[in-house]
């Protein structure tokens, strides 16, 4: 990985600042910059004695006996404690006045509208988990969920938690061959599915992805099937049931079980520099913890708030953001199925007016597509109810943060860059909106109890506005468990970069106020458009393809995406590089994981630029990707004339 090389150097100069209003300080959780100090010390100090204090605010079936037991890189919080995840996201807020709350205001692409309230959504939930002990799933099972954005996603999370089951959501724009795999590595029993969704008018048949997957998982028993689209679908005899059908037999009593602290709760399937997505394992008590104070406190949470998360719920962020974190804050949650140009480019802003969202969350590629759709598609739509701006997913460009804090959040709104990942579980880096000063490009400082650092190689704090390494010092409770069935990767990917330290895999800088920049990975996965990609994956997706010998693939700066996919590919002999093969090697990709691996381009070439001892030279790669000039040592090329010939392949 290039991280061996040390030094990464900052480039970013950005010297504007913008402090919280009077206005927005006075009523917020957390008000002034010494009191974040004051809090971030403390946590720093005591860290069990903090989050002890901070795990009141869960409902316990049985109090924990140790806060934290750590044996480097194995963490377990609140020993002894007994819970249930979906008790504290449903039950808990059934006896006084959230009962008849909204939990959940959704709509439809196609314009429905459901709006379930924690009684009803509570109601849901049991029924759903009856339907699943009725077709056999027990605690410590895996069940996977392959939803679109529709309520039953958030219900099937719920309650695989209430009977203990342990799910594995996966996006819905991954393919058949990318559920197969995730099934396989999960060991799955049950899977949950839809005859479809909306996406931009037109339907993703989940079903049909299903069935070529099934055909490849040698563990899902049973497949339950949502009507979603009334589109058409094959059931086969004995293995699929409607959603439906089976709510109907079920009764909605179901007593939530507790479970102990450390209770698996799910995997999340994420990209890594190898070729084969990582499960990252998730459990009970400390993800829950986690995911709640972070949002009560980066979105300053009030009661009457609407939190309007856009992310899906088959990402990380849609897990902490849409699912756990707000419902378990007794939050009114927006949830909106599809594109955001559909019908229209204006979707969203017609969303916040319409049901008046207060707090809205979104990634800064989405920003930048706004920005380029227009700022006409926000005429006569009235954003006024909003309150606090949040963005997510990789680093934003302080063009587009401006446009935001003018355009959307009418220069009022605070804008809550937030840093974190599927690892992390909840935000870790992040401005707590009421007491710091915000700047573009920054996700600020560590929130209390987090104690993030900027080192080099040998784990020694760097100085300050010099480039390092981002990691994390000390075990804080959502963090990940391990690796679902390797322990050993999670080990050496996580904890033997930079010893003693989580490593994030993410470069950083921290600047004269101890503000962190982030600057991007220093490993081989890529950030498109909010989504993480592995060189490698793409990279094996295409060798697998029979006309290809060898490829390479490298990110290129894309306006929109951030991050392009550009691949390199060297053709077994006797095969030409024709169009139609670069065409049929796109969809390849797409086929074997999902359109979100579409490339961007494909460059044939007879060899790859290598070293001597055979590895491939990215750097140069990227620059030529990038357009650049190739600057810097080839000398260790293995053939120069490599270099002229990629450069003249232009698409
Ligand atoms: O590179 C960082 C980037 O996204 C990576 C994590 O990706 P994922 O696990 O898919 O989770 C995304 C949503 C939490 C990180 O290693 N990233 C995430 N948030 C930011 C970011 N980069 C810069 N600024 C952020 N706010």
């Amino acid at each position: 990985m290039s991280s061996s090389s040390g030094n990464i150097t900052s480039v970013l100069k950005e010297t504007r600042s913008f402090p919280p209003s009077q206005e927005f300080s006075s009523q917020a959780h957390v008000k002034s910059l010494a009191e974040y100090e004051k809090l971030w010390k403390e946590a720093a100090e005591e860290p069990e004695k903090f989050w002890a204090a901070q795990a009141d605010s869960l409902s316990w079936v049985k109090k924990w006996d140790k806060v934290l037991e750590w044996k480097e890189p194995h963490a377990k919080w609140f020993l002894g404690g007994k819970l249930n995840v979906s008790a504290n996201c449903l039950d808990r807020h059934l006896s006084g006045a959230r009962k008849n709350k909204a939990a959940i205001i959704w709509e439809g692409e196609p314009g429905d509208t459901r709006v379930l309230t924690y009684q009803m959504l509570h109601r849901e939930v049991c029924k759903f988990a009856n339907v699943l002990k009725n077709i056999g799933a027990k605690a410590g099972d895996r069940v996977t969920i392959y939803l679109p954005m529709v309520p039953e996603a958030v219900i099937a999370m719920l309650a695989c938690a209430r009977i203990g089951a342990t799910h594995s959501v996966i996006f819905g724009g991954f393919s058949a061959e990318a559920v197969a795999d995730r099934n396989n590595d999960a060991g799955a029993k049950i899977l949950i599915t839809s005859d479809g969704g909306w996406r931009r008018g037109k339907i993703i048949p989940l079903k049909e992805n299903v069935d070529q997957a099934l055909a490849k998982s040698k563990t899902i028993e049973k497949v339950v099937v949502l009507k979603r689209c009334a589109n058409p679908v094959t059931m086969k005899e004995g293995r699929d049931f409607w959603w439906h059908d089976l709510m109907d037999k079920a009764s909605a009593d179901c007593p939530a079980e507790p479970f102990d602290s450390e209770h698996p709760l799910f995997i999340l399937y994420t990209s890594g520099s190898t070729g084969k997505p990582k499960g990252i394992l998730h459990t009970s008590a400390g993800y829950l913890l986690g995911t709640s104070y972070s949002h009560r406190l980066v979105f300053d949470l009030k009661e009457e708030d609407i939190f309007w998360c856009t992310a899906d719920v088959g990402w990380i962020t849609g897990h902490s953001y849409i699912v756990y974190g707000p419902l378990c804050n007794g939050t009114t949650v927006m949830m909106y199925e599809g594109a955001p140009n559909h019908p229209k480019e204006d979707r969203f802003w017609d969303i916040i007016s319409r049901y008046s969202v207060s707090i809205f969350y979104t990634a800064p590629t989405a920003i930048r597509a706004f920005i380029k759709w227009g700022d006409q598609w926000l005429n006569g739509h009235d954003l006024s109810s909003l309150r606090l701006l949040g963005t997510v997913g990789e680093p934003i460009n302080p063009e587009a943060w401006m446009w935001y804090h003018k355009k959307i959040g009418a220069s009022r709104c605070p804008i809550v860059d937030t840093w974190w990942q599927t690892e992390t579980g909840s935000i870790m880096i992040s401005p707590l909106p009421g007491a710091l000063a915000t700047k573009p490009g920054s996700a600020t400082r560590p929130l209390p109890g987090v104690v993030a650092e900027v080192v080099d190689k040998q784990g020694n704090r760097v100085g300050d506005n010099q480039g390092g390494f981002l990691v994390v010092k000390k075990p804080w409770p959502a963090m990940l468990r391990t690796i679902y069935g390797d322990d050993a990767r999670y080990q050496e990917q996580y904890w033997t970069q930079v010893k003693g330290f989580y490593f994030t895999a993410d470069g950083a800088r921290r600047d004269e106020d101890q503000y962190l920049w982030i600057m991007g990975r220093v490993d081989d996965v890529l950030n498109v458009a909010g989504h993480r990609l592995s060189t490698m994956e793409v990279e094996s997706a295409l060798v697998n393809h029979p006309q290809v010998a060898e490829a390479a693939v490298v990110g290129k700066p894309d306006e929109i995406k951030g991050e392009g996919i550009s691949c390199f590919v060297t053709l077994k002999s006797g095969n030409a590089p024709t169009d139609e093969l670069k065409k049929a090697l796109r969809d390849h990709v797409v086929k074997e994981i999902g359109a979100l691996a579409r490339p961007d381009e494909i460059r044939f070439t007879e060899s790859l630029p290598k070293t001597r001892s055979g590895k491939i030279m990215r750097r140069l790669l990227r620059d030529i990707a990038a357009g650049k000039q190739t600057l810097g040592d080839t000398t260790t090329l293995e053939d120069y004339s490599i270099l002229a010939k990629l450069r003249s392949d232009e698409e």
